[in-house]
């Protein structure tokens, strides 16, 4: 394995276990719904599979994609790269934003400006990760759903990446440049 990969911190069989759990969860919430889930690419391509194939009720998805990270640091802006599409009616729609992980919480609240005016029924947030930090924005409204609760690390695998890498391992990983660091 690359030596940036450190310790495994969510294995694979902890994902699957507790992604099947929150699929249920929303499963019980959304019937008769047919909720419309907006996964955020590209970090929540996985996340947002996963999901959708243990939503055990009639729903949709769609993709929106953001750009904000260089390396591991925030750029402090977040760049909507593919918004949604032109045609997308959400009028009285159930619309669930699939993230990957909310950090500052600088994408949420770009995403959250998608939906203005558009008239949707309701909208609730569920993200992979929620991350334990101090750098969240005071105006980031509480997260409805929640996977994992984890501390600040820099964390790769399971559709997360450092410039474009790891998002293929099955399990979440520390990154660490420095494995001694860890
Ligand atoms: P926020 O806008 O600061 O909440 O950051 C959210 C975005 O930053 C996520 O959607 C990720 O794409 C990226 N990000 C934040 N922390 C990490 C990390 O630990 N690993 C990989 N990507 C991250």
């Amino acid at each position: 394995m690359d030596p940036c990969i450190g310790k495994v911190i969510l294995s694979e069989e902890a994902i699957s276990a507790r992604v099947k759990e929150l699929g249920a969860e929303l499963s019980a919430l959304y019937r008769g719904l047919n909720p419309i889930l907006i996964v955020v690419l590209k970090g929540s391509y996985i996340f947002g599979a996963d999901i959708s194939r243990n939503l055990k009720v009639s729903h949709e998805v769609e993709f929106i994609r953001c750009q904000s990270y260089s390396g591991t640091a925030s750029t402090g802006t977040v760049k909507m790269v593919t918004g949604l599409s032109k045609n997308l009616d959400l009028t009285g729609r159930h619309v669930i934003i699939v993230e990957d992980i909310v950090d500052t919480g600088l994408t949420l609240q770009k995403i959250s400006q998608e939906f203005k005016g558009k008239g949707v029924a309701s909208i609730k947030t569920c993200t992979f990760v929620q991350k334990v930090t101090k750098r969240r924005l005071d105006d980031v409204p509480d997260i409805d759903y929640v996977a994992f609760e984890l501390p600040d690390l820099f964390i790769v695998g399971y559709g997360l990446d450092i410039d474009q890498k790891f998002r293929h391992l099955p399990y979440v990983a520390v990154y660490t440049p420095d494995k001694d660091a860890t």
